[in-house]
């Protein structure tokens, strides 16, 4: 069986800002990656994903781009990250960026221009129209839950955006938008790169302007911009520049269906693998829907099959940390979940301070927080709760969770930085902290660290079907990898309770032999089995 290089790989996403600061500015910075290129190669990662580092002003910390070419001074310089490429290329590490491409920072020269005036030869990379009466030229609401278009005075029109106001979105329907983004990705693989994450790319289309909401509450509001017919020549087009250069691309795809999304990706697809946004479903509490998690989960390993390849992913810069939302607040539960989804179909990615089980940040008041919709979240939770209740409501929401610095030792600022970084550490960092972990065999981190081992060295786990097995409980997630010379049984308690399932006839007759277990023995695959809360197992023929 043919294996691509990526099938045994394990990504790391970094948000650089909270990472590691090199220079006593209370920001991390590129030279603080590089000083932990050290760290990740030990912990067995074949690539990292950096979060936007061009240059911004920060509306969504670095999600708006003002300079595609310049690199963000808090950061570092064009040569500190050239620096970074080979010195992360020397270990065996490649290096992905994150292209943000739905949008500019309002900052950015050409949004600047265009707004100008209306005969702008940058006009038209960003979407305008007149409004109707005094009102938006359509109603759609965009992902900030307000209108996407905002009105320009100076020449009596609206523009377009999906997220924040300061974000708009540029058109792609203009072939010079198109041009100048493609010179701009071949700048960056041309520089070194290995590969991009690609930002809100389900997105770049638009429908017509005269398309009316079908559903503004759930997801049928986002339908105008999700997946949009058109989109398949942009992503053509980009597919054919990555290949080029041989790059590694990982889409984030919000919108595009389990069943759409097979010719996405694989040999003949826009990107390598794709990032689904489904399994997050979480209750209004914040909490997370185990049963749905698994389901969900389920559905798109069946619909991957094949030649077709996901991100495996249960943390990210913009979700609450998975402790908090699906588990419960213990380490055990970090570990069960861990187990769950990286031994699925598809390239696991740890984001950072996962792999030590860091939990949601201990923010005290709303001043605390960064990301700008927590204020105006807590204001409408505060319409029906009382103040402590809507405060907590809005909280479990809130990015910032998973954004405080990285814990790496029990130092001062958590040895994140020498001065008060620009988010509170999480105060949990004296217990819980990278140098604490290595010390530990029983941490999250040296089971992440087994994980990985075994991603790389089992054919079963990299490359094998995927088949869920069923065992009486729906939050006991139960799945066999098989390849052509190998099998892996993967046996996860997703809930904090003992349950009892019954293991089919076909499985219990095999000869396995346990990998990993959160108890030293592991279970032996009777008929019908006990199982501890939380409990995890990998066996393997
Ligand atoms: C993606 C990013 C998120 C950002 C948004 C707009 O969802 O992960 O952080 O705010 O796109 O660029
Ligand atoms: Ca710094």
């Amino acid at each position: 069986m043919k294996q691509d290089w990526y099938q045994s790989a394990v990504g790391y996403e970094i948000y650089p800002r909270s990472f590691c600061d090199s220079n006593g500015d209370g920001i991390g910075d590129i030279k603080g990656i590089i000083s932990k290129l050290a760290y990740l190669k030990d912990l067995g990662i074949d690539f990292i994903w950096i979060t936007p580092m061009y240059a911004s002003p920060n509306v969504d910390n670095g999600y708006d781009i003002s300079d595609y070419y310049a690199i963000n001074p808090e950061y570092g310089t064009l040569e500190d990250v050239k620096d970074l490429i080979q010195q992360a290329h020397e270990m065996g590490i490649k290096v992905l960026f994150d292209l943000v491409v739905n949008h500019t920072s309002d900052q950015h020269p050409w949004f600047r221009d265009a707004k100008s005036s209306k005969t702008s030869p940058y006009r038209d990379f960003y979407h305008w129209k007149k409004g109707k009466d005094n009102r938006p030229p359509n109603d759609w609401i965009g992902f900030s839950g307000l209108s996407t278009w905002t009105y320009d005075a100076l020449t009596d029109e609206y523009y377009f955006h999906l997220f924040d106001q300061k974000q708009p979105d540029l058109n792609w329907k203009n072939p010079k938008l198109r041009q100048a983004i493609y010179d701009m990705i071949r700048f960056w693989l041309e520089l070194g790169i290995d590969g991009f994450r690609i930002d809100a790319i389900s997105h770049i289309q638009k429908a017509d302007w005269d398309v009316k909401l079908q559903d503004s509450k759930g997801d049928g509001a986002y339908q105008p911009f999700m997946n949009v017919s058109g989109i398949e020549a942009y992503l053509s087009d980009m597919k054919a520049i990555y290949e080029e250069y041989d790059a590694l691309t990982v889409g984030e795809a919000s919108g595009v269906s389990s069943q759409e999304a097979p010719k996405w990706t694989g040999r003949n697809g826009y990107m390598t693998m794709l990032f689904e946004w489904e399994h997050n479903y979480r209750f209004e509490t914040g909490k997370g829907d185990v049963v749905k998690f698994i389901e969900i989960l389920d559905r798109w390993q069946v619909d991957m099959q094949e030649q077709r390849w996901l991100g495996l992913y249960l943390e990210n810069h913009d979700l609450p940390r998975i402790i908090d939302t699906f588990g419960d607040g213990s380490d055990s539960s970090a570990k069960a979940f861990a187990v769950a989804y990286f031994c699925l179909r598809g390239t696991p990615f740890i984001y950072q301070g996962q792999e030590i089980g860091m939990t949601n940040g201990d923010f005290k008041t709303l001043e605390e927080f960064n990301e700008p919709k927590m204020k105006r979240r807590y204001e409408s939770y505060r319409q029906l709760l009382a103040d402590k209740e809507a405060f907590e409501r809005a909280k479990a929401w809130s990015k910032d969770n998973a954004r405080t610095p990285m814990q790496w030792d029990a130092s001062c600022y958590a040895g994140f930085s020498t001065v008060k970084p620009w988010l509170r550490v999480n105060s949990q960092y004296r217990e819980k902290n990278i140098a604490l972990a290595q010390k530990d065999e029983q941490s999250v981190f040296y089971l992440y660290k087994n994980l990985i081992n075994l991603r790389h060295h089992s054919q079963a786990i990299a490359v094998g079907n995927y088949q869920r097995i069923l065992v009486g409980h729906e939050a006991v997630f139960v799945y066999q990898r098989q390849s052509q010379t190998e099998s892996c049984l993967i046996l996860v308690n997703l809930t904090a309770e003992k349950v009892s399932i019954s293991m089919p006839k076909v499985i219990r007759d095999k000869n396995w032999r346990l990998v990993l277990s959160s108890e030293k023995e592991g279970l032996k695959l009777k008929k019908s089995l006990s199982l501890p809360a939380y409990f995890y197992a990998v066996y393997q023929i």
